[in-house]
């Protein structure tokens, strides 16, 4: 099957960037249907990636096609397979929904018949409908990017580019985002989608992790998980000052960071060491009365194969 989006040793250096290049020799092959995930953190190069294969920005090396269209030298064929979705995307907030929908199939030239009832099948698939009439500044949150993400897709195309959709937004509408997404994949729609929310990896079927203008790997969040060597304890025990130092003075912990109120431990991938250092902690936890709330190995998150990834030691506060 041939890719719907192909990235080829793309690099590309701002004019007025001094030092590294904002994105330097990115691969990337995305098949018919895929919802592809973008993940890294601010300035990883994201936003350059997605302009470049949106058509709206040039690269400086390296080609992207979409649909079989050079995004560069081809742009004007490629642009109506785009369906295009900015970081801080803004809407018209003086028009309603149904004129903001109407604008964008307007403008992306889509014949009136099919305006007419594809207009109807964003708002039921969106659960815009009984808002129809709302003007758009006046929507929450969610259902301003549920509004854009329709916009986005007025027109049929077959790819769907998305600079993080799900910033801002309330956890129970980025859950309701992503079931969208999933269902427009499922029907044949490309998605390459871009997000800093590691946990978010996880509903994608693939996943490209960005960290300073290069990809550092790529795979299912399941081949992600298994490729990395560790394997993860979590602790939460009272006093915290007691279980730091208990975990601090246990052998064979890697690594470990604080998240949230708990303590996430790196541990070599072996069994016998994993429960050698759970029954040392449960020990020491005993040996010294701390009330123990939470011991348990969990499987490796996103987050740990990003960290481990990077080589980075959040060293202990
Ligand atoms: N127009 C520009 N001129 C010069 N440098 C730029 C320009 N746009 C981005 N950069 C730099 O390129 C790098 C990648 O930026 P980019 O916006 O692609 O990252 P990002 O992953 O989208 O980040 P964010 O999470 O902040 O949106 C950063 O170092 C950024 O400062
Ligand atoms: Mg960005």
């Amino acid at each position: 099957m041939e890719a719907k989006i192909k990235v080829e040793h793309l690099t590309k250096k701002y004019q007025s960037q001094k030092g590294n290049a904002a994105i330097d020799d990115i691969n990337l092959s995305i098949h018919q249907g895929e919802l592809f995930g973008l993940v890294g953190p601010d300035g990883a190069g994201k936003t350059t990636t997605l302009r470049i294969i949106s058509t709206v920005l040039e690269q400086s090396n390296g080609v992207a096609w979409v649909a079989g269209f050079d995004t560069k030298k081809e742009a004007e064929k490629a642009r109506p397979h785009i369906g295009y979705m900015p970081q801080n995307f803004s809407l018209y907030p003086d028009l309603s929904v149904l004129e903001n929908l109407n604008f964008f199939a307007n403008l992306n030239q889509v014949p009136k018949t099919r305006k007419q009832v594809r207009t109807q099948e964003m708002l039921s698939f969106t659960r815009l409908e009984r808002f129809k009439s709302r003007r758009a500044g006046k929507l929450s949150g969610g259902m301003k990017k549920k509004l854009a993400l329709a916009c986005a897709l007025i027109h049929d195309p077959e790819v769907l580019i998305l600079d993080e959709p799900s910033t801002g937004v309330d956890p129970v509408s980025r859950r309701e985002l992503w079931v969208i997404l999933s269902e427009v994949a499922k029907q044949g729609v490309t998605i390459l989608v871009s997000t800093p929310y590691m946990d978010e990896a996880e509903r994608c079927n693939r996943v490209g992790m960005l960290y300073e203008g290069h990809i550092l790997t790529i795979g299912t969040p399941k081949e992600l998980r298994e490729n990395i060597p560790y394997e993860i304890i979590e602790v939460k025990a009272k006093p915290r000052k007691a279980m730091r130092r208990i975990v601090g003075e246990t052998n064979e912990i890697l690594d470990w960071r604080p998240v949230g109120d708990q303590l996430r431990l790196t541990i070599l991938d072996t069994d016998s060491t994993v429960k050698r250092v759970m029954k040392s902690l449960t020990q020491s936890f005993r040996r010294e009365s701390l009330d123990v709330r939470v011991l348990r190995q969990v499987k490796p998150s996103m987050e740990d194969v990003f960290v481990h990834l990077i080589g980075s030691q959040v060293s202990p506060q």
